[in-house]
């Protein structure tokens, strides 16, 4: 059964803010997230809410995500992990576009919705959309009992508890965190072996341990953040399952510290945004260790040759990479597919600490709602 809350019982426990508290409690929150749905000595995953639908879910032919914002960039993150892991095609979609776009939904397509409030207009919307041309459609939400948990056929709850803060931190994690529970389930179904599977599941369970040690780079970081406060243009690069991870770091960055920031896969650069670099300019590049690696230290150099300033998330092995960073933020290993969920705390902190040292409302940024109920 899911736990209810209600808000009047939220306090912010001895931290400034709720988005502080919200980035501290991933540990705890992954963990609840992830409690009774990994069986580790079976190497399978539980979900509870899909158990009636998992054998259909292994067998279509297609997976189409969709979401707003934050919840996207988890969809993007899914689309990699289900092509990966299980080896079924899916791709991602706004949820305000595909409503409008007369998509193409075949038999043997699913439709997995994600949103942290289960309220946004824009993703029911799409919901109502699929639903019409027939296809399954399921809910990865957090506010239990929301619109969209009552309007899918079934789904996963992340079990995050409240998110308060208008930039979604934890809601965001654990998204990612029962998409790639999801995949691997899905894999395990099809081709994943069971040792992969095993491994995998094994660094998942040992994902909150992770996060505590790379929320111990917060001081660090703001250091960071306070020697680039000044410049107005920033670029998150990174390649494969890290190009998500960079695009919600700069989105973290645009919605509570108001400095513009864009996301990119690290090689796209060349084509155009490169014209943008200028001496001090702020590129945060995403370049844990990956089968990708040896490139990202290709577009690493390129900025760096026109003078732009390299802020670089590595893995804490990595003894090379110094070379190439002005700025060097090392975040724990695990498997690569799970490394997204790693890679996004140092970028919430970065977002954080930038949105405090201007004095902003950490947690009602201008112009933003937390959630949106109007298309
Ligand atoms: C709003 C919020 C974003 C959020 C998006 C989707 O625009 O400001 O932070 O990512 O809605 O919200 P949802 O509740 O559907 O995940």
């Amino acid at each position: 059964s899911e736990l209810e809350f209600s808000l009047g019982e939220i306090a912010l426990e001895g931290y400034e803010h709720y988005m502080q508290k919200e980035i501290a409690e991933q540990v705890d929150a992954l963990s609840t997230c992830m409690n009774g749905r990994i069986d580790l000595a079976g190497s399978r995953v539980v979900l509870g809410g899909l158990s009636n639908y998992l054998r259909d879910l292994a067998r279509v032919k297609r997976i189409i995500l969709t979401g707003c914002g934050t919840a996207w960039h988890a969809g993007l993150i899914g689309e990699y992990l289900f092509e990966q892991l299980a080896r079924i095609p899916a791709e991602v979609e706004y949820a305000s576009e595909f409503r409008y776009r007369n998509p193409i939904i075949e038999d043997g397509t699913i439709v997995i919705a994600i949103s942290q409030s289960g309220e946004t207009a824009d993703t029911l919307a799409a919901i109502e959309q699929a639903k019409d041309r027939g296809a399954p459609v399921f809910g990865l939400v957090n506010v239990v009992g929301s619109t969209i948990a009552r309007t899918t056929d079934a789904g996963v709850y992340l079990r995050v508890g409240p998110e308060i803060g208008v930039a979604s931190t934890k809601a965001f994690t654990a998204q990612v965190t029962v998409l790639t529970m999801l995949a691997i389930e899905l894999g395990r179904r099809r081709h994943l072996s069971q040792s992969d599977a095993h491994g995998l599941l094994e660094d998942m369970l040992n994902l909150p341990e992770k996060i505590a040690k790379a929320l111990k780079l917060s001081e660090e970081i703001k250091r960071i953040a306070k020697a680039n406060i000044d410049q107005p243009n920033w670029l998150f690069l990174g390649r494969g399952l890290n190009y998500p991870v960079g695009l919600e770091g700069a989105l973290k960055l645009k919605e509570i510290s108001y400095i513009h920031a864009e996301g990119l896969p690290a090689a796209e650069m060349k084509h155009g945004p490169i014209a943008l670099i200028s001496e001090g300019m702020p590129a945060v590049f995403v370049a844990t260790q990956s089968s990708n690696y040896d490139k990202i230290i290709g577009n690493i150099e390129e900025v760096r040759a026109r003078g732009g300033r390299t802020i670089v998330i590595a893995s804490e092995g990595d003894e090379q990479i110094a070379d190439y960073a002005d700025h060097l933020i090392k975040v724990p290993e695990v498997r690569e597919p799970l490394q997204p969920v790693v890679n996004v705390i140092p970028l919430q902190l970065l977002a954080y600490h930038a949105a405090v040292l201007k004095d902003y409302d950490v947690d009602k940024p201008r112009n933003l709602a937390k959630s949106v109920t109007v298309e």
